[in-house]
């Protein structure tokens, strides 16, 4: 299993709309990580929205400076997408500084696990010195994918009704 972080480029719109395809299909209309792909059918504007977002000249007012990458496997297939935001503002306190999704036919392939792990050394190279991660309890999955990626357990709260938890890497 080997798998890469990129950046979405023009070349990926065909490959980005059958990867928002798969989670429709299997009944989920929310891509966590994904920069709100799962909320817009333009991929040109996505595209130069998120490409804004990293740089702090450019990053909407409204938001935080933010990567945003595909995972993709060895056939350059994105099995995966998580972004990162550099900083945390009161809004975001409760969201952390990433979020990611792994399309539901690539998932218990260890996918998400290596995603977090590259996305640790992307940190580290911005200058970031530790992360902030978000969870709801009962999202397994997300929990050991955060544990095994060295998440010690910061505290809890409530999130729309359910319990969410926050969990700190020191990079
Ligand atoms: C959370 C998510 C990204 C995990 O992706 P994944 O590629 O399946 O995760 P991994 O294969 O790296 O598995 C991580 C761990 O969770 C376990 N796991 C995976 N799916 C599981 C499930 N449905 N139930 C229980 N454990 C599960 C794996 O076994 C692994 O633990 P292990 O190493 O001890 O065996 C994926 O389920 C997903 O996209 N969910 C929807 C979006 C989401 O919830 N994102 C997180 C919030 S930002």
């Amino acid at each position: 299993m080997k798998i890469s972080l990129v950046r979405p480029t023009m070349e990926y719109k065909d490959k980005a709309a059958d990867f928002k395809r798969e989670f429709l299909d299997n009944g989920e209309s929310i891509i966590n990580g994904s920069e709100l792909l799962d909320k817009t059918d333009n991929y040109d504007e996505w595209l130069v929205s998120i490409t804004n977002n990293t740089r702090v000249e450019t990053v909407n007012p409204n938001w935080v400076v933010t990567d945003t990458f595909f995972a993709v496997d060895e056939s350059d297939r994105i099995v995966g997408i998580i972004d990162l935001r550099h900083t945390l503002n009161g809004f975001l306190k409760d969201f952390g500084n990433c979020g990611y999704s792994v399309r539901p036919s690539e998932r218990k392939k260890g996918y998400a696990t290596e995603m977090l792990r590259l996305m640790l050394g992307v940190a580290a190279n911005a200058g970031l010195s530790e992360l902030r991660l978000a969870a709801e309890r009962d999202n397994e999955p997300s929990v050991k994918t955060i544990i095994k990626n060295g998440g010690k357990y910061e505290r809890g709260f409530e999130h729309e009704g359910k319990q969410a938890d926050i969990y700190r890497i020191v990079l």
